[in-house]
């Protein structure tokens, strides 16, 4: 069956990029002969019928834009069978044959039991700064977010050597050390505290009076949002090293701002595989990079846990501070 009309959603947590990849679905589709239908606010705005029809135009003078034109949200109600219905019955009623999803795990994994449920092909774009998806070695959004922090920490290490403190910097990432790992190796951090990795406190301490003791001034640790308290954190390192301790949580603004020109290129050339596999008559697919190659993998596997942390990376930012 040929596709006559698609719908395109961002769902989840947004990410710096996503507007590049609305973008290309919607021209990409255009060029293909395939009406594009905007879903607002994820799966609530599928469950809500909240659509727009979208042409070349309405994606005019985004591609640099932060955030989502389409808004995002978390959806309870597409979590149980009935809210997926009610979503199922408003694609039928606007003529909507497939779906792109714009998002990370979670909504990767709401498009897959929906399209295996009541047979809608969906694609997956993946996009979440967070950057752990499998099979694809970058997810929309992650390199923005880390360029962003890293950019703050470079000024925190400006105070920090001019006070003679350590800094415990906190970034983003619940599950995933992504952000914590890149801008550790990237903005020559001390140490790093990941999710992935059990980490002693102990013995970092005594590395810091270690290198105290040799003349070194300042220390910059980062923290993964999900791999501990970085408050206490702080704390314990104050009592056990007697240091100046300051603790910085950088939050939200590693989620906003213009995406960089890697995630841009790497939105907008998903966007267009993603339509592609519609155009196709393929379903229940994700669409990533490798080696800088469109991958295209079933949306199981691209829901697997992602890697573990990769201990060389760890290995060489130790060895280098
Ligand atoms: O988008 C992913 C992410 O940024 C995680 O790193 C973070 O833990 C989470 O979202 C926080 O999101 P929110 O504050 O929107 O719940």
């Amino acid at each position: 069956m040929k596709m006559k009309r698609i719908g395109v959603l961002t769902s989840g947590g947004d990410s710096p990029g996503m507007n590049a990849a609305i973008r290309s679905v919607t021209r990409y589709a255009v060029y293909k002969g395939i009406e594009v239908m905007g879903i607002y606010n994820g799966f609530e705005g599928l469950i809500k019928s909240d659509f727009a029809r979208f042409t070349h135009r309405s994606v005019s003078n985004i591609i640099s834009r932060g955030g989502t034109i389409l808004k995002t949200a978390r959806c309870k109600e597409f979590t149980t069978t009935e809210g997926r219905s009610k979503a199922k019955d408003s694609l039928e009623k606007h003529g909507i044959d497939g779906l792109v999803v714009i998002g990370g795990n979670g909504s990767y994994r709401g498009a897959h039991i929906f399209g295996n449920e009541f047979k809608i092909p969906c694609i997956g774009v993946p996009a979440t700064i967070d950057n752990d998806i499998e099979e694809t070695d970058a997810t929309i959004g992650s390199d923005t977010a880390v360029n962003t922090a890293l950019h703050a920490i470079d000024n925190i290490r400006d105070t920090a050597t001019s006070l003679e403190r350590i800094f415990i910097v906190e970034v983003m990432g619940r599950e995933s050390g992504f952000i914590a790992k890149q801008v550790g190796l990237g903005g020559g951090a001390e140490d790093i505290i990941i999710p992935e990795m059990n980490y002693d406190l102990e013995m970092m301490c005594e590395d810091i009076n270690k290198g105290h003791n040799r003349g070194k001034i300042s220390w910059i640790i980062i923290v993964a949002e999900g791999a501990a308290k970085s408050r206490k954190i702080a704390k314990e390192i104050t009592k056990k090293t007697g240091f100046n301790v300051r603790l910085v949580v950088l939050g939200h603004i590693q989620r906003g701002g213009s995406p960089t020109a890697f995630d841009r290129i790497l939105a907008t050339r998903l966007g267009a595989a993603a339509v592609s596999l519609l155009a196709d008559g393929q379903a229940d697919k994700a669409v990533g990079i490798k080696a800088d190659k469109i991958n295209v993998v079933d949306f199981k596997v691209a829901i697997q846990e992602k890697k573990e942390a990769d201990i060389e990376l760890y290995k060489l930012l130790r060895i280098l501070t």
